[in-house]
């Protein structure tokens, strides 16, 4: 077997798809394969002008309708970088991360060409909020692939948003830019680990979304992932209980028992956004 079938394998249990000769003959498809987010980084500098390649790279990109509504801020001064661990305690892990990164959504330049241009804006709903957010969505992902294929490590931190008006704040946000997250960049100080996926059978559909087998798709999961990966502690047992056979989906059920960012909407609303 080849790496890229193991780590497949590993990742998505038995249902994995054959691999192609021009698959398996490509460095890229394998790295991805094995890709694994780092937080943990060794103390060397990543050099600036390769952030900036990097957010070159990201930038490349497609973007709806090409309209480019994504803005990355690069935190390069150090006092920035310590009141924004401020802003979010309890991820001193970012600490370690010697480059640090804010995505951004921007809907505020489409606004202005049309303020400029004196031609009606006429797109205040919702669409635009969600154009914005895939946009910036897409260039973190570009970004994160771009960098892990030179042996950069990356851990993306929607940690930033549990304060985004803070966040926002500090980074001098105008009204329709807002950050959609943050990435800890670095050199990585261990190997992680790849992280295991529900099966393909529960995530890709032909032709219709079909839920058929699901439940049992998603038990299979969980035993197979409590298996090789257990979770190191049961989420919220004070109020939930142990249970024997802790998964991925009781995990994943008690993580959102907690209200989570629930003024992120009102935060939206005051940047200016009509989210109907
Ligand atoms: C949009 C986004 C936001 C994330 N935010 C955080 C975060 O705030 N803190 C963190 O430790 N990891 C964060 N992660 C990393 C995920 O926890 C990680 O991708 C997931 O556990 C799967 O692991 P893998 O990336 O190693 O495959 C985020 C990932 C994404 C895509």
């Amino acid at each position: 077997m080849t790496e890229m079938e193991e780590a497949l394998k590993l990742r998505f249990g038995d249902d994995v798809p054959e691999l192609t000769e021009d698959l398996s003959n490509s460095d890229f498809p394998a790295a991805l394969a094995a890709r694994r987010s780092h937080r943990d980084f060794k103390p060397d500098p990543v050099d600036p002008e390769l952030v900036r390649a990097l957010c070159a790279l990201a930038l490349c990109a497609p973007s709806k309708s090409d309209l480019q509504q994504r803005d990355i801020v690069i935190l390069d001064n150090a006092g920035q970088r310590a009141k924004l661990l401020e802003i979010i305690p309890g991820n001193s892990w970012m600490d370690t991360a010697p480059a640090f990164l804010v995505f951004c959504a921007n809907n505020r330049r489409q606004r202005q060409l049309s303020e400029w241009r004196e031609i009606p804006f006429a797109n205040d709903h919702i669409d635009t909020f969600f154009n914005a957010s895939v946009d910036a969505g897409i260039a973190l992902a570009t970004f994160m692939m771009a960098a892990e294929a030179i042996g950069l490590g990356c851990c993306p931190v929607s940690a930033i948003r549990n304060e985004a008006e803070k966040v926002s704040d500090l980074l001098n946000m105008p009204a329709h830019v807002f950050p959609i997250a943050g990435l800890a960049l670095g050199w990585p100080a261990k190997e992680g680990r790849i992280s295991m996926r529900l099966p393909l059978a529960a995530t890709v559909h032909t032709d219709h979304f079909s839920e058929n087998g699901i439940s049992e798709n998603i038990r299979a999961y969980d035993r197979r992932r409590a298996e090789a990966q257990p979770f190191s502690y049961q989420r919220g047992a004070d109020r939930f209980g142990e249970v024997e056979e802790y998964g991925w989906s009781d995990d994943k059920a008690r993580q959102y028992a907690v209200p989570e960012r629930v003024d992120f909407g009102a935060f939206i609303r005051a940047k200016g956004f009509n989210l109907s």
